[in-house]
């Protein structure tokens, strides 16, 4: 069983490295292995809607980790989604790279992994930041993880992380959910069960159109 855990902050061992950490050590404790994906400072391009995946089933930007956590993400249990707060929101780097991430895999084959987001910010926007990350779960099939508090720590550096006993705390019970969760689905050998025909309905109807249009 395996986490995958990204770390979306341009800080390779920041406030939001120092909470997954806390969280891999846990999964470890738990005997649940985990792997850590550093989005890191390199450039990485917003989603083009071009729809190449559909056809390559990856991405057409090939060299900036997007497929490669893709990759990763396919051989994985669960993804927990880390980011600093930016403006209230997930780091653009983050949001760029979820977008193409999430849009780039066939429907369905996110089906059952559990996915968390964890945020990491100075003072204030950590709900709004926690609440737009757990929509790609929420969209993909993904059941979504919970702890005793929504998964935030606060902090400047890692030290104030660590000072962030409640944070902490949050990490730790989060990832302990986490690893029971991949490990009672692991022991469940029931198939999924079969889903409704896909069905895409645009907001624009096009007889409407036509009766508008005379
Ligand atoms: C561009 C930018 C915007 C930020 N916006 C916020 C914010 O809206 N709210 C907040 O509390 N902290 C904000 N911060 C501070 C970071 O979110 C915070 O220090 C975070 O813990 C840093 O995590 P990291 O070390 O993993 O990058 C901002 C930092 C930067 C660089």
């Amino acid at each position: 069983m395996k986490v995958l855990l990204l770390n979306g902050s341009p800080n390779q061992n920041g406030c939001t490295y120092t909470a997954l950490r806390i969280i891999a050590d846990r999964l470890k404790e738990n005997g649940v292995d985990s792997t850590l994906i550093q989005i890191g400072r390199k450039p990485i391009v917003g989603c083009l809607g071009c729809g190449a995946c559909r056809k390559l089933g990856r991405c057409v930007y090939g060299d900036d980790g997007v497929n490669a956590a893709r990759d990763e993400l396919e051989a994985s249990d669960g993804l927990i989604v880390g980011s600093a707060v930016h403006y209230a929101s997930a780091t653009g780097a983050l949001t760029s790279f979820l977008d193409r991430l999430f849009f780039s895999r066939p429907n369905g084959c996110l089906r059952m992994k559990f996915g968390a987001a964890v945020v990491s910010c100075r003072r204030g926007g950590a709900t709004a930041t926690f609440d737009q990350l757990n929509k790609y779960f929420t969209i993909s099939q993904m059941p979504v993880v919970s702890s005793c508090y929504w998964n935030m720590v606060h902090g400047f550096t890692p030290e104030d992380v660590l000072a962030d006993k409640e944070g902490v705390r949050t990490m730790q019970v989060l990832a302990d959910n986490m690893a029971y969760l991949v490990k009672m689905r692991a022991a469940y050998k029931e198939p999924l069960p079969d889903l409704p025909a896909p069905q895409v309905t645009n907001f624009v109807r096009e007889d409407l159109l036509r009766e508008r249009e005379g």
